[in-house]
């Protein structure tokens, strides 16, 4: 047991800082359960993280490491507000995923429709996907993260419901056909988790769309315990809880600042030309160079691979070392004064 506690120790700490929390939870679920739940919540959220790097792998923000520790999220842009829901989504992902594989002991598949009328030809039946139980454990675990009272911290539990809620909606109906020789009178059907990247794609047509809270900025510089109240919940006006909110408009992701954590897109590759690209990955090199006031550099770089491989009776296999030459293209200053170009056009967050 005491390795257990050492070994999560760090971890409890990272998730939830206030080790007064932790001794109540402790003591209130047992280390048993704890330790299980802890495991697949680090999972859940690494995850979310993964999905989000793929999803803003072409985009001046490119969800940096720096932008998830607590550090960067103590703002609330429009890139936090999804880094938050995506990660919310990841935890409840993975803890659904495990319930409804057997992981965990307390929990399986959602049955409790079976045998209900579902529509019409068609009967609840099998194993869905037991979201309750996802939602409700990562609400518990990520959700208390947010120890604030201020608008930001409401604003954060905002998009992770708006994350789970993703997760609930991209959820698919799965149909059997059962009858006389499979003549599909009768179906049953459950519903089944999407994969991960279509939580990530709906997220990030959310994050696209997501909507600037209007709150008194008065009140936001004057720190906390002003906006405790009805200010806030105010700003929400009619914004639904699937919609990602935020309060701050993003930086200029173009430019490096250290001090705020941002990379800048200087050496950042893009990609102009090849087979079976999205008009966003086409337009890369525009986005992330031209329009930051950046140049494109070719870099040719050699890879070096195995190839011409022989295989030798009996069993070895002898391959000579090809290198290759690739092309790739990275933003890089011009010349020029500040080494940025004159000719920035734009300097929105894309
Ligand atoms: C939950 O699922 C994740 C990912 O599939 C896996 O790594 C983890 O070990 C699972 N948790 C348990 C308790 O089996
Ligand atoms: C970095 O950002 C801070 C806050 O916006 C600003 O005051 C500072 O001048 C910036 N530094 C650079 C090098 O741009
Ligand atoms: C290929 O490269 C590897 C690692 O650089 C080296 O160990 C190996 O001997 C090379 N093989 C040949 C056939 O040159």
């Amino acid at each position: 047991m005491v390795n257990v506690l050492f070994w999560l120790l760090p971890l409890l700490h990272k998730m939830c800082p206030g080790h007064a929390w932790v001794a109540s939870n402790l003591l209130m679920t047992g280390p048993k359960a704890y330790l299980i739940y802890a495991g697949s919540v680090q999972v859940g959220t690494q995850t979310g993280v993964e999905e989000c790097k793929r999803q803003f792998a072409w985009d001046r923000w490119n969800c940096p490491d720096s932008a998830i520790q607590l550090k960067g999220l103590r703002r609330a842009t429009r890139e936090t507000s999804f880094v938050h829901a995506i990660s919310a989504a990841g935890v409840m992902y993975t803890l659904t995923r495990n319930c409804s594989l057997g992981d965990l002991d307390n929990c399986g598949c959602d049955v409790s429709k079976n045998g209900k009328i579902g529509g019409s030809g068609w009967l609840w039946g099998g194993c869905s996907d037991n979201v309750d139980f996802g939602e409700r454990i990562s609400k518990h675990y990520v959700d208390s993260q947010e120890t604030g009272q201020d608008s930001r911290a409401t604003v954060n539990l905002h998009n992770n419901e708006a994350g789970r809620l993703a997760v609930k909606a991209t959820m698919q109906r799965i149909c059997r056909c059962h009858g006389m020789s499979e003549s599909c009178s009768v179906q049953t059907c459950w519903t089944q988790l999407s994969d991960f990247m279509e939580i990530g794609n709906y997220l990030k047509i959310k994050h696209n769309q997501a909507q600037k809270l209007d709150i008194d900025k008065k009140r936001m510089r004057a720190g906390n315990s002003a906006d405790k109240g009805g200010g806030i919940l105010d700003a929400f006006g009619s914004i639904a809880q699937t919609e990602l909110v935020y309060l701050e408009d993003s930086p200029d992701y173009c430019r490096r600042n250290s001090s705020m954590g941002l990379h800048g897109t200087e050496g950042r590759e893009c990609v102009q030309h090849g087979e079976g690209l999205t008009q966003w990955e086409r337009r890369s090199c525009r986005r992330l160079c031209h329009e930051c006031g950046l140049g494109v550099e070719e870099k040719r770089i050699e890879v070096v691979s195995s190839c011409n491989c022989k295989f030798h009776w009996c069993c070895k296999v002898n391959c000579d070392n090809c290198s290759e030459v690739v092309v790739k293209h990275v933003c890089a200053r011009r010349e020029g004064p500040d080494g940025y170009g004159f000719r920035r056009r734009h300097r929105g967050p894309k």
